[in-house]
């Protein structure tokens, strides 16, 4: 079993944007970070992003509504963001709190701002495999991560384990790309899914993308396979100083000796998640100057 460290990979690709960003002139790549409330989990997401941006020479601007912002407000500040020349990228950490209508201000951020990939135009440009687009970053990553540790998805069986917008409908489709790299064949898995287990176990790659802790166990994967676990999930825990570890989608202990290639959490998709939003950005940087 060989571990697939997200932590390596995300750091050679923080290094080349790095670069890249040093030989650009004019204004630097600017990045608008929205969170709203203080779900401890987007606070330290989008500490990441800021702290990484940073890094790399991507300027970020921080807007931190309250909780008790209306749908017209959040929509306004998008407006504001959207007609402002010095913002490139705009995100929106999800999920939003409360009775706001997420899905309305993914589509509100002009598609050309749009770095996290989630509005209608960018989700139907990786369908139509347009590459004036953007891929939603965990989706990018994913491919990125299996790019890198020589992965070939070509010909292989991919089931993804998770139908979300952000990450189980986008992975599939890129997987299916018409491109190197992707040409696999496509199996979306969900919570109608009749004998879920019979289906991940003919995974040469099982990504799973649901949300539930230590969801996927040993019995559900085939000997030999690769397995990229996407999720992120608070375990309560006594013996931390906060209180929980993160532990992701899939039974690691279990699992892993299984596997010919396994992703860990934390350390696995995660940093290359953050690592593909700042790709994206450096990319809506250099469309917005050509458009001048
Ligand atoms: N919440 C979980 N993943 C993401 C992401 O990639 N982008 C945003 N904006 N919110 C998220």
């Amino acid at each position: 079993m060989e571990l697939i460290s997200g932590n390596q990979i995300a750091a050679d690709i923080i290094a080349e944007l790095k670069q890249e960003v040093s030989a650009l002139s004019g204004r630097p790549p600017c990045l608008a970070l929205v969170r709203v409330g203080d779900d401890p989990a987007s606070v330290s997401y989008v500490k990441k992003k800021e702290k990484t941006a940073a890094e790399i020479g991507v300027t970020s601007r921080i807007i931190l509504p309250p909780e008790s912002i209306s749908q017209g407000e959040l929509e306004a500040l998008i407006d504001e963001l959207n007609a402002d020349p010095d913002v490139d990228g705009i995100l929106v950490q999800s999920p939003l709190p409360g009775e706001l209508d997420e899905l309305a201000i993914f589509r509100r951020v002009l598609p050309t701002k749009d770095v996290d990939g989630f509005h209608t135009l960018n989700l139907g440009k990786i369908a139509q495999e347009d590459e004036t687009g953007f891929a939603s970053c965990t989706p990018a990553g994913i491919m990125e991560m299996l790019a890198r540790s020589d992965v070939d998805l070509r010909g292989k069986h991919v089931v993804v384990v998770g139908r979300s917008l952000i990450v189980g409908k986008p992975v599939a489709l890129l997987a299916l790309q018409k491109k190197a790299g992707a040409n696999a064949t496509v199996t979306i898995c969900h919570s109608a899914t009749a004998d879920l287990p019979a289906l991940t176990r003919q995974a040469d790659v099982l990504i799973a993308a649901i949300g539930r802790a230590h969801f996927v166990t040993k019995d559900m994967v085939k000997p030999g396979a690769v397995v990229i676990d996407v999720g992120i999930n608070r375990m309560p825990d006594a013996s931390r100083k906060s209180g929980y570890r993160l532990v992701g989608d899939v039974e690691f202990d279990g699992v892993a000796p299984l596997t010919a290639k396994i992703t860990p959490v934390p350390g696995g998709v995660g940093p290359m998640t953050v690592a593909m939003l700042m790709k994206n950005t450096i990319k809506a940087h250099r469309l917005s100057s050509l458009s001048g």
